[in-house]
């Protein structure tokens, strides 16, 4: 199949690609504005798709705002698939700046469908989040859970997920599968790819930079939450078990399977002092760590219930091991 990858060139996008290359016979076309993806990855995809021999690899630099030149790109290909990994993804960010992010994720998300619906792309794979949920009214997160994003990023990602759900329900040729990530962490196994943007805001990642001095410190966001240790649980995931998932999911919606949303989570957590403890063990090294107040808007627990992708997709984790996800992220980090 022609798979189009938008924000293929960023850190979750990547991976994915990474595995299409590998473990696929798809051709990949990449479209990224590299706004916050970057060329130095989409070579490195380029030397993993020479190597593995199976499935072409090509990019087009564009913006999915300039939308007479999105559809150029649909006029003179033909897509069996759609995976959308653009958007903009800073939380404080989008609530400075809405507007970037409705704009960005929201009106570019129906833009992009609209292109699906004209010219007869028929499967869909979003990236959505566990933001959608805002602070959760159950532990472990259901996806039938209440969503109520509490900023305008997961509210930007809920109204993509409607604008999908309403147009599959009206147009029975448009399938879709959206996925919503918990706290995506770590790096490609090998080395070769990894989280690049250096103003992330990901725990794991700003230990990482903290590990190796990018950062001189770090700090942790309240020490009165209603955990164990009084700071908040994340479920933290292998950005490959995700980018695994990925392809799960084209495979049940190839095999005419229908439109779904799946949690995509290990269904455990950590809490933020058990994360630093572990880069600190991993690196061996003791890095200053700071006491700010408590951040508005962060839940004290955010787990997933991962029972109905295990079950429906047969998807497995192989990297649900803290340990691993700090070495990987360290040597990422070491790396760039
Ligand atoms: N990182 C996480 O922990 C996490 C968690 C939940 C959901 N997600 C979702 O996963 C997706 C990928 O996130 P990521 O962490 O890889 O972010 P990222 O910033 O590394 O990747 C986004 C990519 O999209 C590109 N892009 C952004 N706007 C674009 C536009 N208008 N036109 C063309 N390209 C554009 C960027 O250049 C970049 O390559 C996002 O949709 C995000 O909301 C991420």
């Amino acid at each position: 199949m022609n798979i189009l990858v938008t924000g293929g060139a960023g850190y979750i996008g990547s991976h994915v690609v990474k595995q299409l290359l590998e473990e696929t016979d798809h051709d990949v076309i990449i479209l990224d504005n590299l706004s916050t993806g970057h060329q130095k990855t989409l070579d490195t995809l380029e030397e993993i798709a020479l190597h593995s021999k199976r499935g072409d690899l090509r990019f087009y630099r564009a913006d999915l705002a300039n939308f007479g030149e999105i559809e150029k790109i649909f006029l003179t290909n033909r897509f069996d698939a759609l995976l959308h990994f653009a958007a903009s993804i800073v939380v404080p960010e989008s609530v400075e700046n809405p507007l970037k992010y409705y704009m960005n994720n929201t009106v570019n998300t129906t833009n992009l469908i609209r292109l699906c619906n004209e010219y007869g792309v028929g499967k869909m794979i979003f990236s959505s989040t566990a933001a959608v949920y805002g602070e959760p009214s159950e532990i472990p997160v259901k996806e039938s859970t209440e969503k109520k994003p509490i900023n305008p990023y997961g509210m930007s990602k809920l109204m993509s997920e409607t604008v999908i759900q309403d147009t599959a329900a009206a147009n029975s040729a448009f399938k879709y599968v959206i996925l919503r990530y918990f706290n995506v962490a770590g790096a490609d196994i090998a080395n070769r790819i990894g989280q690049s943007f250096p103003n992330a805001t990901h725990l794991i990642k700003v230990a990482a930079q903290t590990a190796t001095a990018a950062r001189s410190e770090m700090s942790i966001f309240g020490t009165d939450y209603d955990t164990p240790d009084g700071t908040c649980i994340r479920d933290y995931i292998h950005v490959d078990d995700l980018a695994s998932a990925h392809i799960r999911a084209l495979d049940y919606l190839t095999a005419g399977n229908e439109s779904t949303i799946f949690n995509v989570g290990y269904g455990h957590g950590f809490s933020v002092t058990e994360v630093i403890a572990t880069m600190k063990e991993v690196s061996g090294i003791d890095f200053t760590v700071n006491y700010a107040p408590k951040r508005a808007g962060d839940p004290a627990l955010l787990i997933s219930d991962n029972s109905k992708i295990k079950n429906l997709l047969g998807w497995q984790p192989r990297y649900d091991d803290l340990k691993i996800i700090c070495q990987t992220a360290l040597a990422w980090e070491k790396h760039i």
